[in-house]
């Protein structure tokens, strides 16, 4: 079964069409890396997936076979599709120990496990994302995605701004959630170290305003790598169509 299907689809910001005619099929217990330049629109694509102000998708697009455009974004994260921000927002006031306890789906000492593996320990009774560093809040960012046990882990970035030793803890984390829990994933990345850990099946590349699917990410990666982002426009692999 398809966890989420997109046909035909367009994605417009605060009404200027960012993409149009975007598919992408993802099975469930399936994962994609999505792909493009700079400003191609793939953190427009994710948040409107997951329903933000100003940020909509029209057309054919299905979530656990239910049509989008009736579940608003609560919905769209009880029924569980979480988003990991490209640049995760300071949140004043609340403190990550009492977030956490209030969205978490798995038990306390669990969390705890998590804490230590994501070597958050030391950040955990601040606020959140106040005094952190840009690798420390993505750290964050898997940890609040990991509590909540999506069904559809969207992560915008997850390694950017990341170092090395961080990108493996990261990567091995999110590797062993996705096993134990079947769940599927979009990964936006623009650097190929992540995909050395992780373990993804299929790469969606967004440019020129369209979406272009490919079946082997590595591969087209490194072409993107070497040649550039107008290989894929060429590429006679691409199915644009699937
Ligand atoms: N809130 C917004 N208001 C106006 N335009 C926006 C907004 N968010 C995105 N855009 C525009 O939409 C287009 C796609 O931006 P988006 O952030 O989705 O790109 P991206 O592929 O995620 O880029 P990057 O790799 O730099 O993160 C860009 O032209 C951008 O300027
Ligand atoms: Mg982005």
């Amino acid at each position: 079964m398809d966890i989420l299907s997109i046909n035909n689809a367009d994605v417009l910001v605060n009404e200027k069409k960012v993409l149009e005619n975007i598919n992408l099929h993802i099975s469930e217990g399936e994962s994609y890396v999505l792909l493009g330049p700079n400003g191609s629109g793939k953190t427009s694509l994710l948040k409107s997936l997951i329903g933000l102000r100003g940020y909509n998708i029209k057309g054919d697009v299905k979530y656990l076979n239910l049509k989008s455009e009736n579940m608003n974004i609560t919905e769209r994260a009880k029924n569980g599709m979480f988003l990991c921000y490209q640049h995760p927002q300071e949140v004043k006031g609340v403190k990550i120990t009492e977030f956490l306890s209030k969205i978490s789906k798995i038990p306390h000492n669990e969390i705890e496990k998590y804490i230590d593996k994501l070597k958050l320990r030391e950040h955990i009774n601040k606020d959140i994302n106040i005094g952190f560093s840009g690798g420390e809040m993505k750290r964050l960012e898997v940890l609040q995605a990991i509590v909540r046990r999506p069904r559809l882990l969207m992560l915008d970035e997850i390694d950017s701004g990341v170092d090395i030793e961080s990108i493996k803890l990261i990567a091995n984390v999110l590797m062993e959630y996705f096993k134990d829990s079947g769940a599927s994933g979009i990964l936006v990345t623009h650097q190929a170290k992540i995909l050395e850990y992780m373990d993804v099946s299929k790469a969606c590349v967004l440019m020129k305003n369209t979406s272009y699917c490919y079946p082997d990410p590595k591969k087209v990666l490194e072409t993107v790598m070497t040649e550039g982002y107008s290989a894929c426009i060429d590429c006679n692999e691409r199915i644009t169509d699937e």
